[in-house]
């Protein structure tokens, strides 16, 4: 019997060394939801890498349900995940179910999202999005030549992302920076004085809920006066609200569509941006964001050095997030093929060049 359960023993400990010296450990990956076409691409760009480096990867996506990603988090943590990387809903829903994670010694890495008020995040991994912010101020100011002399004042309204994510801070933040100095000479005009991001958010990023919004704004103040730009920060709302303003009669000769960049670079959009619709848009390119999450995973799980961090611009009201910050693009008709299609980002065929 003795003999029986060394045995046993024995293989159980030769089990766990080929387990581990096969680098299979278990990397859980969280992505907010299957709907939009980024999530999917950034959910299989960081499997797809982690899996080439050996690991076994467990990837849910949330459906953009709160109480769905505290449990997919809860059930990574008890299949033995070593690394949890999520993209959160909202970034101030997973406290509790973070502590979990840290009480069971998993690093956490936020990804693209920062998870907000609690200690228990180790990394975030994104894009400046402040700078994010800048560029959509910039596609507008640019678009419609805001600082050629003696423009005339420009009506816009703007539109900014889910309340809940902490990104939507820095995508405002960055825009209105830029736009503030036409706001305060008179150039640009927002008839519906709706200027509070809170106010111009859109929950869970929600391309109807922007539509109608658009509409509602249309009807209120556009009946005699001509809607020139829209601020836009993802490309589903940017397409949503040209509908909205399609259905009004813009687009048509002598009302042009309002100019509206965008983020994220999607199909659609590109499309759009060749048929001269939407003017540009902002692209994150998933691919680097995903590579940068794997090296980081990898390099926590191997003990090697995580590489130069940015520790001053992500608080997240518990602490500081050591942060890994990537570039970002904006993409115009002029740019496009260059640096969407010549990169494989998307394919000649997918946005129809
Ligand atoms: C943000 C992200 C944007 C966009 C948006 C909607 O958090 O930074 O790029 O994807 O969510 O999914």
């Amino acid at each position: 019997m003795k003999k029986r359960v060394c045995l046993f023993l024995a293989l159980i400990l030769v089990a766990s060394v080929a387990f581990a010296a096969s680098g299979k450990e278990l990397v859980g990956v969280v992505m907010p939801t299957r709907s939009e076409e980024r999530w999917n691409k950034d959910g299989a760009a960081v499997k797809e890498g982690l899996e080439k480096l050996g690991y076994t990867v467990d990837l849910q996506f949330s459906d953009d349900d709160i109480p769905t990603q505290v449990r997919q988090i809860e059930d990574l943590i008890t299949k033995g995940i070593k690394v949890l990387v999520v993209a959160s809903i909202d970034g101030s829903a997973l406290s509790d179910v973070l502590a979990n994670a840290a009480a069971s010694k998993i690093p956490v890495i936020a990804y693209d999202r920062l998870l907000m008020k609690t200690p228990d995040v180790d990394y975030y991994v994104s894009f400046d999005n402040y700078k994010v912010g800048r560029q959509m101020g910039e596609i507008l100011v640019n678009g419609a030549k805001l600082d050629s002399p003696a423009k005339k004042p420009l009506n816009i309204e703007l539109f900014a992302g889910s309340p809940d994510d902490n990104n939507s801070v820095g995508f405002w933040d960055g825009a209105m920076d830029v736009l503030k100095p036409y706001f305060d000479n008179g150039t640009l005009v927002v008839l519906s004085k709706q200027t509070e991001r809170t106010v111009c958010g859109t929950l869970r990023w929600d391309a109807a809920e922007a539509q109608k919004r658009m509409e509602n704004l249309l009807s209120a103040f556009y009946t005699d006066a001509t809607l020139d730009l829209i601020l836009s920060p993802y490309d589903p709302i940017s397409l949503a609200t040209l509908e909205a303003c399609k259905a009004v009669g813009y687009g048509s000769a002598g009302k042009p569509l309002p100019l509206v960049g965008g983020q994220d670079c999607i199909v659609a959009s590109c499309k759009s941006i060749l048929a001269g619709e939407q003017y540009a848009t902002v692209l994150k390119d998933t691919r680097s964001l995903g590579a940068a999450t794997v090296t980081l995973v990898d390099n926590i799980l191997t003990g090697k050095p995580v590489g130069t961090l940015d520790t001053t611009s992500y608080n997240n009201g518990a602490k500081i997030v050591p942060s890994l910050l990537l570039d970002s693009v904006i993409v115009t008709k002029d740019n496009l093929k260059k640096d969407v299609v010549d990169t494989g980002y998307h394919t000649a065929e997918e946005v129809g060049l």
